[in-house]
């Protein structure tokens, strides 16, 4: 079956064309990263007006790509919560007039659900129930992933997202919106151990995580080096931020696998990508016997492919939508 997968939540404009979920026949993905830089962040408004501009154009070119025509598809899944809600509306209103418009079914689909599935475009042997990380800009959660439509969340963040996390440190040291990736390759010529950052406490859930002390100590750091007029040294700081966040992530999530007996790990989301984060995980997994998934590095990010994924399995198990569906800003993965 085919399935068109629509997301729009924050600053990608991503349409897929997918066969039965996994088969990805084109993907195209338009950017606004560019224009939000200059604000040092995503700019809501224009945000909306980006996607409102492109999305028939990014629609268009997914199915051109895809050899195949509106006419072939067999349904419109687009991704509904959570986001920015001016965003997620464009999405969501251009997908419920092509529904309604050809008479196809429309699937709603939750973001982190769909960064959880784009694990089952690389990795077909991956089959719930499994235990997965996804860490993203606005998210950060320990999911026990039940069946594919099936969620329950048993750590998240207090405070800042692991992404926030490394967009407000690179923010700091003088790197552009978003950091996370800047940080990444400069910590690849840094030496960890120069800079001591804070580990959290977190009471309470043992596996729910704060970056915000975190956060602080590496802003504190860079304001004290500029008050003294010395440097930073922007290299060991980012790999020192890296680490931090890797150890973080990668304890926490392997304990929790550990405790509820999963000995099946997956890592999903914008964060994903990071090396420190790929590699901190890939030792413990291994150290530990789990077997661990990884996304392809280009499905780490928002995207339709995986949109079009979690699309399936939400039509396979009867997710429907009619022409009252809306946009939600918040919604928990366990609300769906
Ligand atoms: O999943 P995503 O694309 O969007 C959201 O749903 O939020 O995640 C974006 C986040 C940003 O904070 C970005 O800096 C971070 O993922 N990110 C990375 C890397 N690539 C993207 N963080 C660290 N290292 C990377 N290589
Ligand atoms: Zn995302």
């Amino acid at each position: 079956m085919l399935i068109l997968g629509i997301e729009s939540s924050c600053d990608e404009t991503a349409v897929c064309v997918a066969h039965d979920g996994t088969e990805i026949l084109s993907s195209v993905i338009s950017t606004q990263i560019e224009e939000h830089k200059k604000y040092g962040g995503v700019v809501p408004e224009i945000a909306s007006r980006r996607h409102c501009e492109n999305i028939l154009g990014v629609t268009k070119k997914a199915l051109e790509d895809s050899g195949k025509s509106l006419d072939d598809i067999d349904a419109i899944a687009v991704t509904y919560a959570p986001g920015l809600i001016g965003a997620l509306l464009v999405g969501v209103n251009f997908a419920k007039g092509l529904a309604m418009a050809s008479g196809k079914p429309l699937v709603p689909v939750h973001h982190i659900a769909g960064h959880i599935a784009a694990n089952y475009i690389v990795h077909p042997e991956l089959k719930p129930p499994y235990l997965c990380l996804v860490a993203s800009g606005g998210h950060s959660h320990i999911v026990e992933v039940l069946d594919y439509t099936k969620f329950k969340i048993v750590g998240r963040t207090r405070d800042d997202a692991a992404g926030e996390c490394f967009d407000k440190c690179a923010r700091a040291m003088g790197f552009p919106y978003p950091g996370g990736v800047h940080i990444d390759r400069a910590a690849q010529s840094g030496n960890k151990d120069t800079y001591k950052l804070p580990r959290p406490a977190v009471h309470g859930s043992e596996y729910d995580f704060s970056f915000s002390g975190l956060k602080t100590a590496v802003i504190n750091l860079v304001h004290n080096s500029q008050q003294r007029n010395t440097e930073i040294n922007k290299n060991d700081l980012s790999a020192a931020v890296q680490n931090a966040i890797s150890e973080i992530l990668s304890e926490k999530t392997i304990n929790a696998a550990k405790a509820l007996g999963y000995d099946t790990v997956a890592v999903a989301g914008g964060v994903s990508a990071n090396s420190g984060v790929r590699a901190a995980f890939e030792k413990l997994c291994g150290e530990s016997g789990m077997k661990l998934y990884l996304p392809r590095k280009d499905l780490c990010g928002d995207n339709g492919a995986m949109i079009a994924c979690q699309g399936y399995y939400n039509y396979l198990a009867g997710y429907r939508a009619d022409e009252s569906l809306n946009a939600v800003a918040t919604l928990s993965l366990e609300e769906i």
